[in-house]
């Protein structure tokens, strides 16, 4: 297979966890016989710097042009820090969402048993909890007017949604749900807002077209103690924008680390996988972050393409370095590995060289530790 791909490194650990990931499909490519082609291009603060724009219309072109795009992190703590800043990095993920139509971020929670130490919630209250969270990315507060009042004095931010911005993304999440457990939990807050109002009668009236799946409906806030209580429960869940960008950092608190969890986001063009994660700058260059995020965001990606075989070998990769606990710093402070040995060690599973080298010195010798 020949599949053009777009990689946007953006900024902080964004490269890093990234080069982890092309070093992953490009080890794939060569075990399947496929040509992957990695096209970079800017975006973010990186692409201030270097531009004066966070997201240059080449980087748009490059994106059209690709069959798919690995996407980093966004975010310079030198933008977080001035409200008054005209030009931001997240208006390049932004806007490169709205430019390609991405209306749906899929956000798979997961756990693995030798992490259920590292939540803070119970090991009975998490084992096997496996959902994914379906969020609205194109539409809301996120994208509504934004005003500033000429004195400074007041600001707004509307949300709206139009009935078939909603409908898309619920077909979506509905289809999805027939493939899993056969629930889908709609998240709003339609006790109060008039948008969540119209999530509601839509997803009632598209219900229907899906009789074998389940449908309930929680308000976000108690959404939000319910996946802390009692996460288990989930199986879809939908959501808007702003909602679904809250709870999906709530949830990753239950698979122990905000490294691990992947996502893809998709539309009508290109599909964008990248980590949930932010860019975590304290990081940055040091060859700690957590590439888990990405990789599995690139295993998303192998399956977008059609290569599901290959995308299980990346999980059970994945799977076999954290059960070895081949971890970085986030997960084993004092026993640690790089951010590029975890993708080494994924890339020894996936060529099986793992056989020869597990019990290897070679192994340990990479490990590093504060002791
Ligand atoms: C995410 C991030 C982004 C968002 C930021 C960086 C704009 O938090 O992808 O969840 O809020 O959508
Ligand atoms: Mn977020």
């Amino acid at each position: 297979m020949f599949k053009k791909i777009a990689v946007l490194n953006g900024d902080g650990i964004g490269p890093e966890v990234t080069r982890q990931s092309v070093k992953v499909l490009k080890a794939i490519a060569e075990q399947f016989d496929h040509e992957f082609i990695f096209t970079e291009a800017l975006i973010g603060a990186d692409a201030i710097d270097k531009t004066g724009s966070p997201l240059p219309s080449e980087t748009i072109d490059i994106c059209l042009d690709s069959d798919a795009i690995l996407f980093g992190a966004i975010g310079h703590p030198k933008y977080d820090n001035d409200p008054s800043a005209k030009v931001r990095p997240e208006q390049g993920l932004l806007g490169l969402r709205k430019a390609l139509q991405l209306y749906a971020n899929i956000r798979p929670v997961t756990t693995y048993p030798t992490l259920h130490f590292l939540s803070p919630l119970k090991t009975k209250n998490i084992e096997d909890v496996d959902f994914v969270i379906f969020r609205e990315l194109t539409g809301g507060i996120y994208f509504g007017k934004k005003e500033l009042s000429e004195d400074g004095q007041s600001a707004s931010d509307d949300c709206s949604y139009t009935k078939e911005e909603i409908e898309r993304v619920s077909h979506l999440a509905f289809k999805a749900a027939q493939q899993r457990k056969k629930k889908l939990t709609l998240v709003d807050k339609a006790n109060v807002l008039e948008t969540s109002r119209l999530w509601r009668k839509v997803v009632q009236e598209i219900a229907p077209q899906y009789a074998d799946v389940t449908v309930d409906y929680l308000f976000v806030d108690n959404a939000a103690m319910q996946i802390i209580l009692n996460p288990k429960q989930f199986d879809v869940v939908l959501t808007e924008n702003m909602f679904g960008d809250i709870i999906s950092d709530e949830a990753s608190v239950i698979s122990g680390s905000l490294g691990l969890l992947p996502s893809a986001s998709v539309g009508n063009r290109t599909a964008l996988f990248e980590p949930i994660h932010g860019s975590y700058p304290q990081a940055a260059g040091k060859d700690i972050a957590n590439p888990v995020g990405s990789i599995l965001s690139a295993a998303m990606l192998l399956d977008h393409i059609g290569l599901p075989e290959e995308a299980a070998l990346v999980r059970n990769a994945v799977t076999w370095t954290i059960e070895n606990r081949f971890v970085t710093k986030d997960i084993d402070p004092i026993n640690f590995y790089f951010t590029s040995t975890v993708g080494e060690l994924v890339i020894d599973y996936i060529n099986k060289n793992f056989f020869e080298r597990v019990n290897n010195e070679n192994i340990e010798l990479r490990k590093s530790t504060i002791i």
